[in-house]
C-alpha cells in the first residue's frame, strides 16, 4: 500500500492495518490484538467494525475478550461495561476505554486510525471525570 494512503492528511491520523474484516467474529465476540505495538479490541457489530483500548481500566481484564450485547461489552473479568461507541463505562463509574476510528481497506482490511484525534469521546460534554 502507498504511503499515501495510511495518512489521513485532514486529522494527521495514520491508519494501521489490523485483522482481515473477515476474520471478526460477528457472533457478539471480538478479538484481542496488538495494532502498531497497542493491545486493542476488535469487535463487529452490526455491520460496523468498533475498536476500543483492550485493557480493563479497572484491573486490565482483556475487552476483547468479552461478549458485546446491545453495543456494551462486558469485560470477561468483573463484569463492569463499556459503550463500544464512545468508551464509557455504563455502570456509572468513572471510568472509560479509548475507542479508536476504523475502516475498511479496498483489500478487505480492517484499518485502525491512530493519532490524536483517533481517541473519543472527542466533545469534552461527553466526557466523564477520570476519563481522558
Ligand atoms: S478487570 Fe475489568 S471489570 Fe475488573
Amino acid at each position: 500500500m502507498p504511503a499515501d494512503d495510511t495518512l489521513d492528511a485532514t486529522e494527521g491520523t495514520a491508519w494501521v492495518r489490523a485483522v482481515r474484516r473477515d476474520e471478526l467474529p460477528t457472533d457478539g465476540t471480538g478479538l484481542a490484538l496488538e495494532v502498531a505495538g497497542r493491545a486493542v479490541a476488535l469487535f463487529s457489530v452490526d455491520g460496523e467494525v468498533r475498536a476500543i483500548d483492550d485493557s480493563c481500566p479497572h484491573q486490565g481484564g482483556s475487552l476483547g475478550l468479552g461478549v458485546v450485547l446491545e453495543g456494551e461489552v462486558t469485560c470477561p473479568w468483573h463484569g463492569w461495561h463499556f459503550e463500544l461507541a464512545t468508551g464509557r463505562n455504563t455502570d456509572g463509574l468513572a471510568a472509560c476505554v479509548a475507542v479508536h476510528r476504523t475502516r475498511i481497506s479496498a483489500e478487505g482490511d480492517v484499518e485502525v486510525a491512530w493519532g490524536d484525534r483517533s481517541v473519543r469521546p472527542e466533545r469534552k460534554s461527553e466526557r466523564r471525570e477520570g476519563c481522558s
